[in-house]
């Protein structure tokens, strides 16, 4: 049987050398500025970096933590007002409210349809009557134990668990953000799938299913709301050292029995964080930078910005070349 990317870095791990130059692998502070550079390389003063977000409102779903965060992070950078729609209230409003006004939190089981409802008229009563992006982030990953990655002790329970928050919620976002659009005839849906929805062997199968279906409803949803001048994508990431991860590595470790781990997530330790990220490294094809949630959140920024605006239908997968080439040739 296939093992899953989390599994792999679970044996990985304990052996792991880190070199020095990782010791503070974490997100770059994000400027507000860019530098230009003139002909001899200098640099000369600091430009306001463009808003490309300016004026609109977003919904980002999980987004009080994790992937999701970075997202919101980006979105305000870039002059969007937004609405964070995630289960975590404390961390939501955390973030929230250290963002400041143009930011607020409501809590949202993307599973459950009037909640996803009530976020969006949320969004549209705050921000009148307006709803430009709306990112589907929010996924589990399921239970990593042995048990629960395999197809011969497949439970259904655990399927219809991943499926509903992952598909179901993907879709009932992209329905009620699209009767939300609809009338203004324009707006930008970007659900985060995975490279789980594009290859096997990168994750247990509920969470691999769920990741197909998404991609697969992209395409569905982008063919009928284009009539509608809304635009439908998704963004599919490699491994991420997010709590998610690191929490499926923890599981591989200890093995947790039916322990519903997803929803109890602790802060990962900076050495966890580091660790990931170096196992990650080991798999990628691109080898220099590490793959952080600010590489995601760009790639959503570009499907949720005008600069996409003849884009739909894609998946944008941010995976530094895994899912597209396998060296059998030594090349
Ligand atoms: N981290 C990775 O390596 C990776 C790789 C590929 C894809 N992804 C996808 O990226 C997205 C974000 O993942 P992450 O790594 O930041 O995970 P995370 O666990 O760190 O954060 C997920 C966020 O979603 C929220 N959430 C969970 N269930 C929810 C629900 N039912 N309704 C609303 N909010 C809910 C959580 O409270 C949390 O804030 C997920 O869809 C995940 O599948 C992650």
């Amino acid at each position: 049987m296939q093992a899953s990317l989390a599994s792999y870095a679970a044996a990985a791990m304990p052996t792991l050398d880190l070199r020095p130059e990782m010791a503070h692998a974490h997100q770059p502070a994000m400027s507000p500025s860019h530098h230009a550079w003139d002909g001899n390389g200098a640099a000369v003063a600091p430009t306001p970096m463009p808003k490309r977000l300016d004026g609109k409102v977003a919904i980002v779903t999980g987004g009080a933590r994790g992937i999701g965060e970075a997202i919101v992070r980006l979105f305000v950078k870039h002059g969007a007002r937004v609405v964070i729609a995630d289960i975590d209230d404390a961390a939501g409003e955390a973030l929230a409210s250290a963002l400041g006004p143009q930011v607020s939190f409501v809590r949202c089981d993307v599973s459950v349809e009037e909640d996803v409802k009530r976020a969006v008229d949320w969004a549209q009563s705050r921000h009148g009557g307006r709803l430009d992006v709306y990112c589907n982030n929010a996924g589990v990953l399921g239970r990593q134990t042995r048990a629960a990655k395999s197809i011969l002790s497949f439970d259904a329970g655990e399927f219809d668990r991943v499926l509903r928050v992952n598909a179901l919620g993907a879709a009932l976002g992209m329905k009620h953000a699209a009767l939300a659009m609809a009338p203004r005839r324009a707006g930008s849906i970007v659900s985060v799938a995975s490279v789980a929805g594009v290859l096997g062997g990168l994750g247990p199968h509920a969470y691999t299913a769920s990741k197909h279906a998404i991609v697969g409803l992209t395409k569905n949803a982008s063919c009928e709301l284009g009539a509608h001048g809304i635009r439908v994508n998704c963004v599919s990431p490699f491994g991420v050292a997010t709590p998610m991860l690191i929490n499926a590595w923890r599981q591989g470790h200890d093995d947790a029995g039916d322990a519903d781990l997803d929803l109890d997530i602790t802060v990962p330790s900076d050495e966890e964080v580091e660790k990931m990220e170096e196992v990650v490294r080991g798999f990628a094809t691109l080898k220099g930078p590490t793959l952080r949630p600010r590489d995601i959140a760009e790639a959503v920024l570009f499907l949720a910005s005008d600069e996409s605006r003849y884009i739909s239908g894609h998946n944008l997968v941010v995976d530094g070349g895994v899912t597209t080439s396998r060296n059998l040739i030594g090349l």
